[in-house]
């Protein structure tokens, strides 16, 4: 009789997997994400999503209820810790059948190299550097749950083509370490290569020479600035001193993740700057995450605020706001359980990573904040905010523009103002080009002297460079467009020759 009545349990239990679709799976997961709380990633930030995720998938019955994700999170440090920590688990255990993270892209490079070797898939909500795009070898088991540099740029050139910009100086602080803003901006340098691009870096900590930034600003429309909240103000201050705040020259700074640093009132010091501050930032906008609101994620929300006071974790400003990373990878654990059901369904094992993978590509899903949209190089299509000073009187912020990565429109809402966007000098600037010269544009001609002098310049100062880090200039013109030279900066620095040259 107890035997029937397993029995009558067990055939209950097959009969209930196969009206509801279930599939049963225990599934290895091992998380890398800092302990250190001054990451906006840490363990403590995204760990509650995980689990939020999981709970979710187990108690509403569906036909993921089956999988057990048994976690596992481990320390990341932004830099070795990750990739030990996953060789000496692998070789002590098996391999785990899903990696998450890490975020850091020095750190996610060597763990993503490993893993596409041993055919694992990784779902990060970092790994935000052009480089990862590049899926046929080493990242190809990567799949990027957050919108890379790369895709926030498309909202730059969306722009520069709606607006008929032409060219722009990129300004970067540089911190040599995790380098957010070098990758930032280098999203942007990597897809508008039509257009005519400047950079210029400078070093964290060290002196902000507002004269020779704007030095560099005579033949440019538009500025794109990363940085700390503070020497973007300096930077406008001295271009408002300079009255380059007229209208002859616009004004961007990319803010991702840190809502609390931009926007209303974030020019605002309590100094005797103020008042030139707030007319100041009237030509400088911000580009930011889209922020999608839906009713489920209210509950989200308030779950991980709940987590947080738990950990103990008060003394934050932005506990209040889920980040792109605590979205992210909540969404992580749905996009796998969708492209593994689909894979088992068609008869390969949680094993085979590439299947899986391939799975979690180009397609379309209901993440915690709205639809997610998967390119076919498996990176997230990311939506962006424009916001722009629209009272300069009370110097208050809106959103006055949206870009969709997903059908790459953008989108005017009605705070937009054309005049804000248009330049006003730019006709006077333009008419002095000379027509030709040996069939190269004079100013093209210039460019390419320049850009020798500039080239020698900064062989000279690459020595310094390396050693105490200086000031790093290039210059990037239209007529050199075949010169592949004119990528090696930033391309040589990219991921994957930083780390071989390390
Ligand atoms: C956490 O990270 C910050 C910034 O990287 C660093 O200054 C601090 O020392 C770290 N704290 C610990 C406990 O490692
Ligand atoms: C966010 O911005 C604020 C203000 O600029 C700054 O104090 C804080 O350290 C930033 N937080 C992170 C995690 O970068
Ligand atoms: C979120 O939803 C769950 C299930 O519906 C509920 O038990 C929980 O109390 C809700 N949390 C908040 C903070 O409203
Ligand atoms: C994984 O799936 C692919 C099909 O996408 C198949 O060609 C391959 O043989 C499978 N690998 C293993 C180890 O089962
Ligand atoms: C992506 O999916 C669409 C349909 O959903 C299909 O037409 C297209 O061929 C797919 N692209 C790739 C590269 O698989
Ligand atoms: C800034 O403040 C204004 C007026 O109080 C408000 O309408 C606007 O939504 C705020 N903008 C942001 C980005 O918070
Ligand atoms: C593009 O996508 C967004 C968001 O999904 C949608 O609101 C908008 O209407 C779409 N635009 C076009 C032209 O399809």
């Amino acid at each position: 009789m107890p035997y029937f009545s397993t029995l009558c349990v067990y055939f209950l239990m097959v009969l209930n997997s196969v009206m509801t679709n279930t599939i049963t799976e225990e599934i290895d997961v091992l998380v890398f994400v800092p302990q250190n709380n001054s990451y906006l990633f840490s363990y403590t930030r995204v760990a509650p999503a995980i689990r939020y995720a999981q709970q979710r998938l187990k108690t509403d019955g569906g036909q993921y209820s089956g999988f057990h994700f048994n976690i596992q999170f481990e320390n990341s440090d932004c830099a070795n810790d990750a990739l030990f920590l996953l060789v000496d688990r692998s070789c002590a255990h098996d391999k785990p059948d899903l990696i998450l993270g890490p975020v850091c892209e020095y750190e996610a490079a060597a763990v993503v190299r490993l893993a596409s070797h041993w055919n694992i898939p990784v779902i990060s909500a970092g790994a935000l550097a052009a480089g990862f795009s590049n899926k046929n070898t080493e990242y190809s088991h990567l799949t990027r749950i957050a919108p890379s540099y790369v895709k926030m740029a498309e909202t730059f050139t969306a722009m520069f083509e709606h607006f008929t910009w032409k060219s722009a100086l990129l300004v970067y602080e540089d911190d040599k370490e995790e380098r957010n803003c070098y990758f930032t901006l280098e999203g942007v340098y990597h897809l508008m290569a039509d257009f005519n691009i400047k950079t210029y870096a400078f070093s964290q900590g060290g002196r902000l020479d507002t004269d020779d930034i704007l030095h560099n600003i005579y033949d440019i429309e538009v500025v794109i600035m990363c940085m700390g909240a503070n020497n973007i103000r300096e930077i406008m201050l001295a271009a408002h001193r300079r009255r380059l705040t007229d209208g002859n020259y616009i004004f961007f700074n990319v803010e991702l993740f840190n809502a609390s640093s931009y926007g209303n009132g974030s020019w605002k010091r309590g100094d005797e700057y103020d008042n030139d501050a707030r007319q100041a930032y009237a030509s400088l906008n911000t580009v930011t995450l889209l922020k999608t609101v839906k009713p489920e994620f209210e509950n989200f929300s308030m779950e991980m605020k709940m987590s947080f006071k738990k950990a103990g974790f008060l003394d934050c400003e932005d506990c209040g706001t889920v980040n792109m990373f605590v979205e992210g990878f909540h969404d992580a654990i749905l996009l796998y359980a969708i492209a593994l059901h689909e894979a088992m369904k068609n008869g390969h094992s949680k094993k085979n990573g590439t299947e899986i993978t391939s799975r979690m590509w180009n397609r379309t899903f209901e993440g915690i904040a709205g639809q997610v949209s998967m390119d076919d190089n498996g990176d997230r299509n990311g939506d962006f905010s424009l916001m722009a000073m629209t009272n300069v009187e009370a110097g208050t912020y809106e959103v006055v523009a949206n870009y969709f990565g997903v059908n790459g429109t953008f989108q005017l809402l009605p705070a937009f103002n054309t005049d804000h966007f248009t330049l006003k000098g730019r006709y006077k600037a333009h008419a002095e080009k000379p027509a030709k010269s040996c069939g190269l544009g004079v100013s093209a001609l210039t460019g390419v002297i320049v850009g020798a002098v500039l080239g020698s310049a900064m062989l000279i100062a690459f020595y310094f460079f390396r050693k105490n880090y200086r000031i790093t200039i290039e210059r990037r013109t239209q007529s050199e467009e075949h010169d592949t030279g004119k990528h090696r900066q930033l391309r040589e620095d990219s991921i994957r020759s930083n780390l071989s040259a390390a």
